[in-house]
């Protein structure tokens, strides 16, 4: 049973790491625009954690995003669109691979509440996070993993700040 569990998250990670970095070579003006326009406040989060669902409810609400204000210009949004229909969790490997076993209920607008990123990042206990003064929060994804920024989630770099 431990063995089978430990097969199915590395493989799961693998796979995760094989759709991050298709994603992100994808050479459209969407995935330029979604990497300049959303990383003012945070990192370019992968897209492949939400569904079209999320994805649809998130750039909906813009302008009461989080409670900032993350509106957009209508022709940048509508590609931003473009290319978040066509490269997140629906279409992902992982859902293919493991018909479904993944899917988060409802239309989660967080990546860090999603069934995928739950299963991936189970071992991690929640005091290293939440009362950590360094990291705070799972949303801050580069304060663990290093190479976030630039869609880099390489086990080799990533590393729990001690505090
Ligand atoms: C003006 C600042 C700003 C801009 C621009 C912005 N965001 Fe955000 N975003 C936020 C804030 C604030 C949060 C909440 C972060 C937190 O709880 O730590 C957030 C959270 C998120 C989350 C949830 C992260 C999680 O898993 O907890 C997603 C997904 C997201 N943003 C996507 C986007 C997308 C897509 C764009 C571009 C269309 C964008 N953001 C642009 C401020 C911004
Ligand atoms: C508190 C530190 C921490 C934060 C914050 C964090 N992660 Fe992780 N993440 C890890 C660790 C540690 C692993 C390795 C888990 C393992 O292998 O058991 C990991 C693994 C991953 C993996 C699998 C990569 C691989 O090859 O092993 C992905 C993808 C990932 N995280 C994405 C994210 C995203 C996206 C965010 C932000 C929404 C995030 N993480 C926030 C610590 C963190």
């Amino acid at each position: 049973m431990i063995k089978q569990t430990f097969i199915l998250i590395f493989s799961l990670v693998v796979l995760s790491i094989g759709i991050e970095s298709s994603a992100l070579a994808a050479n459209s003006s969407g995935v330029k625009l979604y990497q300049s326009e959303c990383s003012d406040c945070h990192i370019p989060y992968p897209s492949n954690f939400l569904g079209t669902q999320s994805w649809d409810a998130l750039l909906k609400g813009l302008d009461n995003h989080f409670g900032d204000d993350a509106e957009l210009a209508p022709e940048d949004l509508a590609k931003i669109k473009t290319f978040l229909d066509n490269n997140n969790y629906d279409q992902s490997r992982i859902k293919k691979y493991y018909h479904g076993r993944f899917d988060s209920p409802g239309t989660p607008l967080r990546i860090s509440k999603t069934v995928l990123f739950k299963a991936i990042h189970h071992e991690i206990s929640d005091r290293w996070v939440t009362k950590n003064p360094k990291v705070k929060s799972f949303s801050h994804c580069d304060a663990c993993h290093r190479g976030a920024s630039r869609g880099s989630f390489d086990e080799d770099d990533v590393r729990v700040p001690r505090y």
